[in-house]
């Protein structure tokens, strides 16, 4: 099991070819930033750049991705060479960023399901808020914070599966397996209760925080029928979060 992306960046980058992440994640995700025209956009721990390419080919004017991995940015950068796209991606902890530059949206893809505690999640958002200007937008989405993984259904026919022990409680771990042609790899994240959430995102300076499910996508619901997203759709273990600073 690891937090440390470095050993395992490839293998994360080919998860997102799964579909359940281009018909549920990405399209949800996309939709709930919509139109980033002209805006200049902070993709907090990017990885690879999945999301902070998708965000500057739909027109954002500046976009800028931060992670903790070496690894991943590495990928990412090598992609920036092949796309040139006029990304800046750096290596920072996204708890104690201080750029100089003020976004008008966060992006963060599976970030705030690192913290641990409560004091490690305010200072993630304290961070995220100190990078917006006035009035800006954090888009973000992680592990659901209102699912009980101990008790989750299987996922395995999307490609994953998840594991979480009891007690069910702050900073419990969920581990999950992503299975992958020539095998399985794992990455751990932790829970973090709702109200949690909303209390540390509204002391960051954070307004009208709003939680909301993932979509599947017309695309998705054609190339599968009901019954194979059902388990996803009716027990998601994502969930998106949207609010203004
Ligand atoms: C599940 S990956 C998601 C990557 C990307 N957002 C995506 O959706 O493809 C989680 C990423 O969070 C990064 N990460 C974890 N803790 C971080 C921190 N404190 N600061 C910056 N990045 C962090 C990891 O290095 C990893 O690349």
């Amino acid at each position: 099991m690891t937090t440390n992306y470095d050993p395992i960046a490839e293998q994360y980058q080919r998860s997102k070819q799964q579909p359940w992440r281009t018909h549920i994640e990405a399209f949800s995700l996309m939709e709930m930033i919509g139109d980033p025209t002209g805006l200049s956009v902070l993709d907090m721990a990017c990885g690879e750049g999945f999301y902070t390419r998708m965000i500057r080919q739909k027109g954002a004017a500046v976009v800028t991705g931060v992670d903790l991995s070496d690894g991943m940015i590495n990928l990412a950068r090598k992609q920036e060479v092949e796309y040139q796209l006029g990304i800046d991606y750096l290596v920072s902890d996204a708890r104690n960023l201080n750029s100089a530059e003020k976004y008008d949206l966060v992006v963060a893809a599976y970030l705030l399901n690192y913290s641990q505690t409560r004091s490690e999640l305010q200072e993630m958002c304290d961070s995220i808020a100190r990078c917006l200007k006035p009035r800006g937008r954090f888009v973000t989405i992680n592990s659901n914070p209102g699912l009980e993984f101990p008790t989750a259904p299987s996922y395995r026919k999307y490609g994953f599966e998840t594991s979480a022990m009891l007690p069910w409680q702050t900073g419990t771990p969920i581990t999950w397996t992503f299975h992958l042609e020539d095998g399985p790899f794992e990455i751990e994240n932790y829970y973090l209760d709702i109200a949690l959430h909303e209390e540390v995102l509204t002391a960051a300076g954070f307004r009208e925080v709003r939680l909301h499910p993932p979509k599947l996508s017309s695309a998705g619901k054609a190339a599968h029928d009901h019954d194979f997203w059902n388990t996803f759709l009716n027990h998601p273990p994502v969930a998106l979060i949207e609010c203004l600073k």
